[in-house]
């Protein structure tokens, strides 16, 4: 069994997001979330930090602090993805999910993220990023004591051989913030990236989506109806029988990482071209000598991820 963990998982729910928070909520004997950050992406940081804490009633687990974070990148004005996404961003479940009652933190995100990482043993914190990388970037500014604490980054980002998603080059979480981006991957935090050359391949095919579907319990029949909405966008772009499953590959890795195989690499963030910002370029070829500064994920055993991710589903 893989090393029990306690992460803080930093989210823009979005449907995916949902989908990987249901699977570490679900995973307690290989998971502890410790904390849950939101950050602006997917739609605005009101309804980011809202669908979280949604998410987690779905759940049961009111018990999970859910904090606020950035509400717009380092420097750049927000996108946001409701095209993909839906207004609420979770849209799909028929009538949408109830507010939540249980409340934000007061503590602002940032500020969770640094007092974690300097109140627990160094190395025991992983931090799970599903969006833009806003707040942990600013964490690392405010504060870059906390770098060397950190266990490990587990981002879902990027993407090299399968280009970008919301331009040919960028994939969405770079986009956002790119600057946020390069800083984190200057920060020396052992980083293992899941970029679209995984994602791409966790498609929610219309049987996956029937089995979650066929499980019948509350939160399983909320994530199939997420999903029948997520996969539209991608089914109409792609023409593929279902959409990618983006971010519960972050959570997957820490529950079974031998269904992933990648490599060392030097990944590099493009900042200045109005062409390719966003741009994570990934030195798969090894042909600078640039220092490697994450592990690329390129493959994934697709069927076993799913089984797993209903399997666990299925607890509760
Ligand atoms: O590009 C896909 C990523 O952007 C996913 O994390 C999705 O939820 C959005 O945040
Ligand atoms: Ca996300």
């Amino acid at each position: 069994m893989a090393e029990r963990r306690k992460i803080i998982i930093d989210t823009d729910p979005g449907q995916d997001d949902a989908a990987a928070i249901m699977l570490a909520l679900a995973s307690p004997d290989e998971i502890e979330v410790v904390g849950i950050t939101a950050v602006a992406g997917n739609v605005p940081l009101d309804w980011t930090s809202r669908n979280a804490r949604v998410i987690c009633e779905l759940c049961g687990r009111t018990n999970i602090p859910v904090f606020a974070g950035a509400e717009r990148p380092l420097l750049r004005q927000l996108v946001t993805a409701e095209h993909v996404h839906g207004r609420t961003g979770i849209d799909g479940p028929q009538p949408d999910l109830p507010d939540p009652t249980m409340p934000l933190q007061e503590k602002h995100a940032v500020d969770f993220i640094i007092d974690t990482l300097r109140g627990e043993p160094e190395g025991t914190i992983t931090l799970c990023t599903l969006g833009a990388l806003t707040n942990i970037a600013t964490a690392l500014q405010r504060a870059p004591d906390i770098a060397p604490r950190v266990r490990q980054l587990i981002m879902m980002g990027g993407g090299y051989f399968e280009g970008g998603n919301i331009t040919p080059a960028a994939e969405f979480n770079i986009y956002v913030d790119p600057d946020a981006a390069k800083i984190v991957f200057a920060s020396g935090i052992p980083i293992v990236m899941m970029p679209l050359d995984v994602t791409h391949r966790v498609l929610t095919l219309r049987r996956r989506v029937e089995k979650i579907r066929a499980i019948g319990t509350a939160p399983a029949i909320a994530l199939a109806e997420m999903l029948d909405f997520f996969e539209r966008f991608d089914v109409e772009k792609y023409g593929s029988d279902g959409g990618p499953l983006h971010d519960p590959t972050v959570i997957a890795y820490l529950i079974r990482p031998e269904l992933f195989r990648g490599r060392d690499c030097n990944v590099e963030i493009e900042t200045e071209s109005a062409l390719t910002v966003g741009m994570t370029v990934v030195d798969w070829w090894q042909v600078t000598k640039r220092p490697h500064n994450a592990h690329v994920m390129r493959f994934i055993d697709d069927e076993a991820f799913f089984e797993l991710l209903t399997e666990r589903v299925a607890r509760l």
